[in-house]
């Protein structure tokens, strides 16, 4: 049987593509920190059968246009808003994302950075290291309770049901909004199906969890932070384009919430005069979700796994849609 030809936009560790080796005739952009230049991908893809691409990479209409013998895209993320799933499909052009491998790291960090802002962390380190610790005062770096609390989680996919056990362990009060009702984590988890509105006004805790989509793109808007309460503490560990980062500036600023944990922003990644981090209560990630060390390995395997599946005619894994 002929080697497909398969472009990988990132260099990944060679063990992993070893197995495939007979497979596949792989090629692969050499660097690890750096995305491939677009006009590198354009001409790359020109042979090629399948493309391992990561988040980092718009696959759109021109990509397609030029991967004339293209069948398949496999995304090394869960979400795919970097490509258009309309262009590929017209092209009957199959598109995997890397569902569930990493559902509980992601929902470790979304958790982890919701407890680090609220008890204010990272700015407590920072006072150390500044050495500012003189005495021990009674309010000293206090921050919010987290036990206990409402937690509102927008987005109740797999992700949003595993942060949600989290937050049932610690205690809280469960809401979710979420584009369909999900009757198990209903029973499971005591969560309950709110409005937006209402998630929005009742919540200590808002969660962005939700895919990228037109519909939700910059639902976190200048009205939806007003809604908040004044005390809310707002995390995103979606898409940075769920929300409009200028009105949460705005509302950390002038007080109308209290914090903001967010790995991702609107455009990644942010220099360190992006005004968001002048405050001292934002705390900020580089996107780092799912980067646990194994899984972000299963999520490469995932997306190898795909690839193969599929050419050898057993289909895709884990297509989109
Ligand atoms: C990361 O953001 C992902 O979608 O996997």
């Amino acid at each position: 049987m002929e080697k497909q030809h398969i472009y990988i936009t990132r260099k990944i560790p060679n063990e992993l593509l070893q197995p495939y080796q007979e497979q596949f005739h792989f090629s692969m952009w050499e660097k690890e920190s750096e995305p491939v230049p677009r006009e590198v991908l354009l001409e790359k893809v020109e042979h090629v059968a399948g493309i391992l691409c990561l988040l980092t990479d718009q696959i759109d209409e021109e990509v397609f246009n030029k991967a004339k013998h293209l069948q398949l895209v496999a995304n090394m993320a869960v979400g795919y808003d970097n490509i258009d799933v309309e262009a590929a499909k017209a092209r009957q052009v199959v598109v995997t994302n890397t569902p569930d491998v990493l559902t509980e790291t992601t929902a470790d960090l979304t958790f982890a950075l919701l407890m680090a802002t609220a008890r204010r962390i990272v700015e407590a380190n920072e006072f150390i290291k500044k050495d500012e610790w003189k005495d021990w005062s009674p309010f000293l770096l206090a921050g919010s309770d987290i036990h206990h609390q409402t937690i509102g989680i927008v987005g109740m996919g797999r992700i949003g049901e595993a942060v949600a056990r989290r937050a049932k362990g610690f205690g809280m009060n469960i809401l979710y909004y979420n584009r369909s009702r999900k009757m198990e984590a209903e029973q499971e988890l005591d969560a309950t199906y709110v409005s937006f509105e209402k998630l929005l006004t009742e919540a200590d805790f808002v969660v962005c969890l939700t895919p990228l989509t037109s519909d939700t793109h910059q639902i976190f808007n200048k009205q939806a932070f007003e809604k908040m309460k004044q005390s809310a503490i707002f995390i995103n560990a979606s898409r940075g384009m769920t929300m409009d980062e200028q009105a949460l500036y705005e509302a950390l600023k002038a007080g109308e919430i209290k914090a903001a944990g967010l790995d991702v922003f609107a455009t990644e990644p942010i220099r360190a005069s992006h005004p968001l981090l002048e405050l001292d209560n934002v705390v900020c990630l580089p996107h780092i979700g799912s980067a646990s060390v194994a899984t972000r390995e299963n999520m490469i395997k995932l997306c190898l796994e795909n690839l193969s599946s599929y050419f050898k005619g057993h289909g895709a894994k884990t297509p989109v849609e």
